[in-house]
């Protein structure tokens, strides 16, 4: 990481190089909308990949699921998104800007007071005995404050009425409850187990930024661990303990890492512990990744508006009773933007005396992780060619013949590619080629009969 790196240049890192691109650019952009590239694709895919095998398939525990982004309307009736999704939002009258109440309140005491969860009139209140003053204006003159429901509404089929209103789902989770069920008869898991998801979620946020950090469309990571009552809170120490383990494997420095306990006061009514791991990102320490032990909630409301009863039977005792559950939620932009953060760095060239930017990311999650370069484009780029395709189905490879050898070195320094292949004049004789490791720089010369295996080695190792 890059000490005095900025949120800006992490974002110019990422349009130079093809990981993020602003969303809809050619029609003058839309706003705190992304799209991803070739590489930041790629490194999404990796990241999503790396926690499906930590938390599902690698995991005797758990299983996946992949439920509709659309689900019944009551579903969120149930969750209580309906009625209690909402954010405390005022207009500036004279500028018309639109604020969050609690984080108006949160920015102007430079974060000491946490209006997260106060009531209409204690914001209000604050707000009217601090005189805060609009940030962009300058003036004092506020509407009421108002809900604001975050969920994205829609209808389904062609007429719009009340009676067909359904939401994008604003999380992954519930699709788990309401397919707990048929997960554990079919799978014919014993308490404690757990289902998996990955997917999209939408929520129409009042206060979209810091790059990808906070959007209005993102993917999640969610793992629903269901336990026997009285047991939870020993499993919300182990996925507390698990996910940071998790973000550590991946590269992340453990000193960027920071654990909040929610104080006990401030739980959801239906939480018994939550904890944010919180990484150290340019503006500072913010949310990475939710952890929270949410009791039978979830089911119970469940339960209680479909009708259905959604008891576990335990083989053992004959006793039917609704698990606890825990829940570690990770969005894969907020994990990408810590990874990325955490990589980039500067670094001297002792030979050459120049600085060279390298993302020094874990070999596993990193976009390609060969680049196969015909030192001379004329005379070695046919041998390339091939060598590339073969790999193709082996690694993830790519192959670049623009420009001189060290600008393409340096190229994939900067995407970091952690082995660059380079085919030359002795390769054609020898059947050799030159390995270039990305951080040491060292080159070693393989066999080609021996490079797929000499790669694999140095990828697990
Ligand atoms: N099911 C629980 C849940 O959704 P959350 O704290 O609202 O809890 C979990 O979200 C995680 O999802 C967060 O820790 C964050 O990583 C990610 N996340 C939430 N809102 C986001 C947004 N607007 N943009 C990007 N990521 C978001």
């Amino acid at each position: 990481m890059i000490l005095s790196q900025t949120l800006e240049q992490l974002a110019n890192y990422c349009k130079q190089y093809g990981f993020v691109f602003p969303g809809s650019e050619i029609y003058g952009g839309l706003a705190n909308s992304w799209d991803y590239g070739p590489l930041g694709v790629q490194l999404k895919n990796n990241l999503k990949q790396t926690w499906w095998e930590s938390f599902v398939a690698n995991n005797p525990m758990n299983v996946g699921l992949d439920s509709g982004i659309l689900l019944h309307s009551d579903t969120w009736v149930a969750s209580g998104h309906v009625n209690g999704f909402q954010d405390p939002l005022l207009d500036c009258r004279v500028c018309k800007s639109r604020f969050r109440a609690d984080k108006l309140i949160e920015t102007h005491s430079k974060g000491t007071v946490d209006a997260d969860g106060w009531s209409i009139s204690e914001l209000t209140e604050y707000i009217q005995i601090h005189k805060l003053k609009c940030p962009v204006c300058g003036n004092m003159d506020f509407t009421e404050i108002r809900k604001f429901n975050l969920m994205f509404e829609t209808h389904m089929g062609v007429i719009e009425d009340q009676k067909n209103t359904i939401y994008l789902r604003p999380e992954t989770a519930q699709g788990i409850f309401l397919n707990f069920k048929n997960i554990q008869r079919t799978s014919r898991k014993k308490l404690p187990f757990g289902i998996g998801q990955i997917g999209k979620a939408f929520r129409n946020e009042i206060t979209p930024g810091n790059f990808v950090f906070r959007t209005r469309e993102f993917e999640q990571m969610e793992l629903e661990f269901f336990t026997v009552p009285g047991t939870e809170l020993d499993w919300f120490a182990y996925w507390k303990d698990f996910s940071r383990r998790f973000l550590i494997g991946l590269g992340i420095q453990e000193d960027h890492l920071k654990f909040y306990d929610h104080p006990q006061e401030k739980l959801s009514f239906y939480s018994n512990a939550t904890t944010d791991i919180l990484y150290q990102f340019p503006w500072g320490f913010d949310e990475l990744w939710g952890i929270a032990s949410r009791t039978d909630y979830d089911l119970k409301q469940h339960q209680k508006h479909s009708g259905e009863s959604l008891e576990y039977l335990d083989p053992e005792t004959n006793e039917k009773f609704l698990p606890y559950v825990i829940e570690p939620s990770l969005g894969v932009e907020r994990l990408f933007l810590a990874v990325l953060n955490d990589a980039l760095t500067e670094e001297m060239v002792p030979a050459t005396n120049e600085m060279r930017t390298l993302l020094k990311i874990d070999k596993r999650i990193a976009p390609y992780q060969v680049a196969i370069l015909p030192l001379i484009k004329k005379q070695h780029q046919e041998f390339s060619l091939d060598l590339y395709q073969t790999l193709l189905s082996k690694v993830n490879a790519v192959y670049d013949d623009t420009g001189n050898i060290g600008r393409r070195y340096r190229r994939q320094d900067a995407i970091g590619t952690p082995f660059c292949v380079t085919v030359d004049g002795a390769t054609l004789e020898e059947k050799s080629v030159t390995v270039r490791h990305r951080d040491t720089m060292v080159q070693d010369r393989v066999p080609i009969r021996e490079l797929a295996d000499y790669l694999n080695d140095q990828l697990k190792g």
